[in-house]
């Protein structure tokens, strides 16, 4: 008779004494353990191929991987087996003649370069970090660790290091939030964000790489895992920072300082640079959702003419499209592009065109067509096609982790080229779908033969689609550079990409998020980046408007754009005293281009970040690690974006050094706060001292005029400082085959005298002959000026300003300038 047990305990008690008495003859079952985290036991022994060193517990195996003097690379593989290697952020492992040493004792295996050492800890497989003056810079808290994955296979992947009282983070890409992330949880998964808030996390891209900072040593995590990738600095525990992943291998790359910058440049070694734009590229860009039809576009670019407002680009979104086909026109609105299009560049502007990815269900179309016929497009794991809505209605999506597919699309551009578009706007690519949000997890792709599903190929889709979109053009465009930009991206989307910070708001807090924003995406190997000026939601009124174009004037990429249901949206548009300070600022921008576009090939060639949150400039002084509004652009301008309404001064903080009010050349000791004026017409931008900024004249657009000539604006220092100027054609890849021209200068003053040495390298020479020099804040009244070959030069004038100006040979060596 069965026992009737209502007693919901005893009940429960028998069926477990039941079930451990259930015994099946060979029963499979009995032998699976219980899904738990596992952790990494004792290192057992180490074995060494080169430079990569293997230890395991018995069963898991770490592999540490010297990569330069300041990069490790550590692996895990749970259970002994590695996958296989392979990174689209990290193209090619450069591993340069690195000496290293394998030492060991009774505590620890120890890898040694001249800079850093990795220590094993022989108790625990803790692994951790130190420089070569034994300070320890990162711990593990824990021994590495992972869970398996039942419903995906694979492994859920761990790491958790210790976090110090005074350590602070930066880096991670766009995160919408304070510029110091410690206290902070986020995670990496792109995502359509329309109108995202202050802290809202995820966004479009996936940087899974930060700097810590503690102690006044840096260092950097380069956690290379393309699955969502989580985040912890301290936030859970105080004590603990943890990066984990849903999938993948655990895989990262410890990068040591001890500076910010030096993490940041050994960043740009592992995942590279942005190409050198086209010149061009660095002007003002006017955008809106839509500028159609034609004549609209045409009275736009009119303008910005007869308002004597510069601009080089000029933006078609999705409705220049036939029903918002991708690679299409729509010929009631735009009957003849190739025709607007040169006469536009005539004009002075380069026409961009957005394209997205998702490509309408419609076997009339071509594209479709192709994509169809060519099984371009990515498939679910019962192998349906991958279908969603977008703009156009019901599309499907090309894999872009295919080469093939990268190489179709690439070619699909071929029109637009001949149409004489100048630059690609690549949107939607997180992949963003209507509805969803994005792509189910089971769709399958092809990773570049690597093979998986979305988990692991969602972060990466909008890198490889605007990969694709760059390598197309820059076969389309012969020897010019593409521009190209995008909204998602992954770690190494630089190569490909300028970005922007996606659908904000207009707002005040946006404004001071697009400022933390645009330095955050610098840091985090992401140079080429600019806000929608203006907010893409909403309505600005005037002033913010105009606050945003003058913080604008210092994002490395400068576009105005705004959603289709606001209001006009033109530097013009708010009228005075509006239009007169944002023409101000915009003329600006170009007069400032050859010191914009040296920066730019500072970070090309060297890794060097554009913009550079002060904490970069004295990571020493704690309180720096919390200013978030000052940073520089390059190292001789610190800018400080009015981000209040009705603000009439506002406190600056200036790294220690002399600096010039570049309004007023007054001289501010820096080291310490400075309470400046904030008059509308002005916003606070400040010099340092020694430094050379080279300027050309106002232009309408780039290559509006032949430049005759440049201004070198030098700023008097009582010490030697550097500066350099770098000059090229501006639009071709010349530069790759050493066609350039770096100019290095140097200055160094006492109180009688003040030398410039100048000297040059390269295969470029420039049209202009001569420089117009306008020497700022000499502490004496000029009466001599020498030149290296022994001339003198008479001809000169001090201003009321007390500068000296003169002109010289573009040529010079040396000038001494004395009482
Ligand atoms: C997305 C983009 C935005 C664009 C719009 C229409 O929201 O982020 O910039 O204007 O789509 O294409």
């Amino acid at each position: 008779m069965e026992e009737n047990i209502q007693d919901p305990e005893l009940l429960a008690n028998r069926l477990l004494e039941d079930e451990e008495e259930f015994h099946h003859l060979n029963n499979p079952a009995e032998a699976i353990k219980p899904i738990i985290k596992k952790y990494l036991g004792i290192p057992k022994s180490v074995e060494q191929a080169e430079n990569k060193f293997y230890f395991t517990d018995g069963d898991a195996k770490v592999e540490i991987v010297v990569i330069t003097e300041q990069v490790i690379k550590v692996r895990l593989a749970p259970h002994g087996v590695f996958l296989e290697e392979f990174s689209y952020a990290v193209p090619k492992i450069v591993t340069k003649n690195v000496a290293f040493t394998l030492f060991e004792d009774d505590n620890e295996f120890r890898i040694s370069t001249s800079a850093v050492s990795c220590h094993i800890r022989k108790q625990d497989f803790f692994i951790s970090f130190s420089d070569n003056e034994n300070n320890i810079t990162s711990a593990d808290a824990v021994p590495m660790h992972w869970e398996e994955n039942i419903k995906f296979g694979g492994y859920y992947v761990f790491c958790t290091k210790e976090c110090h009282p005074e350590e602070s983070f930066f880096g991670l890409g766009d995160k919408p939030t304070e510029l110091n992330l410690r206290g902070k949880r986020l995670k990496n998964w792109n995502t359509d964000a329309y109108s995202f808030a202050w802290n809202q996390d995820p966004l479009y891209r996936s940087i899974p790489f930060y700097i810590s900072l503690n102690d006044d040593i840096a260092h950097g995590i380069f956690f290379d895992n393309t699955f969502k990738s989580h985040f912890d600095f301290g936030g859970e525990d105080k004590t603990k920072t943890s990066f984990w992943a849903d999938g993948g291998e655990l895989q990262y790359y410890y990068i040591h300082g001890p500076h910010m910058m030096d993490v940041v440049k050994s960043y740009h070694l592992l995942t590279g640079t942005h190409p050198m734009p086209p010149l061009w590229a660095l002007g003002y860009h006017q955008c809106r959702w839509s500028y159609y039809p034609e004549a609209k576009v045409r009275k736009i670019a009119t303008g910005f003419r007869e308002n004597q407002i510069p601009c080089d680009g000029i933006y078609l979104d999705i409705d220049y499209m036939d029903g918002y086909r991708c690679f299409t026109w729509n010929k009631k609105y735009f009957p003849d592009p190739k025709k607007m299009i040169s006469e536009l560049a005539a004009d002075g502007f380069k026409t961009v065109v957005i394209i997205d990815p998702g490509i309408r269900v419609d076997d009339n179309y071509w594209v479709f067509k192709e994509g169809k016929e060519n099984r371009h497009f990515c498939r679910r794991s019962d192998d349906y096609f991958m279908e969603g809505h977008v703009w156009p209605g019901r599309c499907q999506f090309p894999d872009f982790t295919n080469p093939d597919v990268r190489e179709w699309w690439g070619g699909l551009f071929e029109g637009l080229v001949e149409a004489g578009v100048a630059g690609v706007w690549n949107d939607m690519n997180e992949p963003a779908v209507f509805g969803a949000g994005t792509f189910p997890d089971d769709v399958r792709h092809q990773y570049d033969g690597q093979r998986g599903s979305h988990r692991k190929a969602h972060n990466v889709y909008g890198m490889q689609m605007v990969r694709s979109t760059y390598e197309g053009l820059r076969k389309l465009m012969k020897n010019k550079r593409p521009f190209t930009i995008t909204r998602a991206g992954y770690s190494g989307v630089q190569r490909y990409a300028s970005a922007w910070t996606g659908d904000n708001v207009a707002s005040w807090e946006h404004l001071k998020l697009g400022n933390i924003q645009c330095q955050r995406m610098s840091v985090s190997g992401i140079p080429f980046v600019g806000t929608d000026i203006g907010g893409f939601s909403g309505e600005p009124d005037g002033e913010l408007f105009t606050r945003w174009i003058q913080m604008g004037t210092f994002s490395p990429f400068m576009r105005a754009h705004s959603a289709g249901d606001t209001k006009e949206r033109e530097p013009w548009s708010f009228g005075e005293p509006f239009t007169s300070i944002n023409r101000k600022f915009i003329e600006l921008r170009y007069r400032l281009l050859p010191y914009m576009y040296s920066a730019f090939w500072e970070h090309h060639r060297y890794g060097f970040p554009i913009l550079r949150p002060v904490v970069m400039q004295e990571q020493e002084v704690l309180s720096n690690h919390f200013r978030q509004d000052e940073f520089t652009y390059g190292d001789k301008i610190l800018i400080c974006p009015v981000l209040e309404p009705g603000q009439k001064s506002r406190k600056v903080y200036l790294p220690k050094g002399n600096w010039y009010n570049f309004w007023t050349y007054e001289v501010v000791a820096g080291g310490k706060e400075t309470e400046v004026l904030t008059p509308l017409e002005t916003m606070p931008i400040f010099v340092k001292a020694g430094s050379i900024i080279p300027e050309y004249p106002v232009m309408q657009y780039v290559g509006e005029k032949e430049i005759e000539e440049v201004i070198l604006n030098v700023y008097y220092s009582d010490y030697e400082a550097n500066s350099f100027l770098f000059e090229d054609y501006g639009e071709t890849f010349a530069y790759e085959q050493d066609i350039y021209l770096e100019k290095k200068f140097a200055v160094s003053g006492t109180k009688t005298s003040f030398v410039i040495n100048q000297s040059m390298e390269g295969l470029y020479n420039p049209r202009y002959e001569n420089y117009a020099f306008n020497i700022i804040g000499l502490p004496f009244k000029p009466s001599k000026i020498m030149a290296s070959d022994g001339r003198p030069i008479t001809d000169f004038t001090i201003t009321k300003d007390g500068c000296l100006q003169m002109k010289f040979s573009k040529n010079f060596k040396r000038l001494e300038i004395s009482k």
